[in-house]
């Protein structure tokens, strides 16, 4: 008799951590119903749109702020819808991405472009070319890596990021960003124009990280001598602080480079750099929006951030040979997306003007876009969702 209270006692507690433990949604469930939503949100949000202007945040009122195609952020709105399409074959949808990504057709001819050129068709035309092969998509993105190599310098071996010289501070600024649109040349160039991709990266690998693994976010060159005359940040905390997206846009860029290159530096420094960068995460797995903020914990996140590194980990864990970094990557990732899948980070339905993630962080110090929706943020957390879906089929 004894004996079946302690069975008992013992059995209750499990059969309820059973219970607990199917109780957790799964991550098929997650991803139908965050596909779900973006589906009718942005619907929403294209109907507020004027015809030349891309969604950019929401203000202090909870009002929609749009910005010209010129704004670096142009590529994303066309791109989360591209993303939605894929997952649901809606067809509806599908136009609608067809016609935001022609908003972008005259970004060349009419706007004074710079390295963001890469971010801004990869995620438009990028999509709409890989998700239709129609060839009307392919003439803007071998344009548009022509346009971006010609940034770039032999004496410097970079490409330059922006057009303005910061106020007088900058010679030939180059930011960990411009990783990022590398993916331009290496899937629409030429093998001239992928040699540019990986100097850069190279280069880069070379002067922009610290003995902790951690990168800058600017660093300017002499455009004379290609000497490094500055490492500075411009929307990280301090100089000498690790800006979170700037981190993560380094993770994602050297992952894509090896994806792309299969040259054993690109992987090791996207090793390098997920090594460096994962026992920084709070235990829900956002970071903070500079991993060296004083405040912490009672500082912002930056929920894009959080999804360009889930982004990042899930691809990573398919290319890394380190099983135990594999596994790391797919568990921190996992928790990301349920995190960003919770309403603390998710919209509601019908809420944010039809954004989907709450909680993104601009440039904190400058006051602008602080703790609110960013296209970028949903571009990155619905590619994640897909990888993750991807990898775990
Ligand atoms: N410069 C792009 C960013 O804010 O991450």
């Amino acid at each position: 008799m004894k004996h079946s209270y302690l069975l008992i006692l013992f059995l209750v507690p499990l059969l309820f951590i059973g219970g607990c433990k199917d109780s957790k949604e799964s991550m098929d469930a997650l991803t139908d119903r965050v596909f779900t939503l973006a589906s009718t949100q942005y619907p929403i949000l294209a109907k507020s749109l004027p015809q030349d202007k891309t969604p950019r945040t929401l203000n202090e009122n909870g009002g929609l702020v749009t910005a010209d195609i010129g704004w670096w952020c142009s590529g994303f709105f066309p791109g989360n819808l591209w993303l939605v399409y894929e997952y649901t074959g809606d067809e509806a949808l599908k136009d609608l991405a067809i016609q935001q990504t022609h908003k972008l057709d005259s970004l060349i001819v009419k706007t004074k472009t710079d390295h963001d050129i890469g971010f801004q068709l990869n995620c438009s035309f990028g999509n709409a070319l890989r998700l239709t092969g129609d060839n009307q998509w392919s003439a803007m993105l071998h344009e548009g890596a022509k346009v971006l190599a010609a940034r770039f310098s032999p004496t410097t071996g970079v490409i330059r990021s922006w057009n303005h010289n910061g106020g007088g501070k900058w010679e030939f600024p180059v930011i960990i960003d411009n990783m990022m649109n590398l993916e331009l040349l290496m899937r629409f160039g030429d093998d001239s124009l992928k040699q540019i991709a990986l100097t850069h990266a190279r280069t880069t690998i070379k002067n922009h990280f610290r003995p902790d693994g951690t990168s800058y976010h600017l660093v300017d060159y002499d455009p004379e001598t290609g000497a490094v005359r500055l490492k500075q940040t411009v929307q990280g905390l301090s100089d000498d602080s690790a800006w979170a997206r700037g981190n993560a846009w380094g993770l994602y860029g050297y992952t894509m480079m090896y994806e792309l290159s299969k040259e054993a530096d690109m992987l090791s420094k996207a090793e390098d750099i997920a090594r460096t960068l994962l026992p920084k995460f709070p235990e829900d797995g956002i970071p903070f929006w500079d991993f060296d903020s004083p405040d912490i914990p009672n500082d912002l996140r930056d929920a894009s951030a959080g999804a360009i590194i889930a982004s990042a980990l899930i691809k990573l864990s398919t290319l890394t040979a380190d099983s135990g970094l594999k596994g790391q990557c797919l568990k921190v990732a996992e928790q990301q997306l349920r995190t960003l899948a919770s309403p603390e980070y998710l919209a509601a339905p019908g809420e944010l003007c039809g954004f989907l993630l709450k909680h993104s962080v601009g440039h904190k110090l400058a006051g602008s876009e602080v703790d609110v929706p960013l296209t970028y943020a949903d571009y990155y957390f619905l590619e994640a969702l897909l990888r993750f879906r991807s990898v775990n089929k």
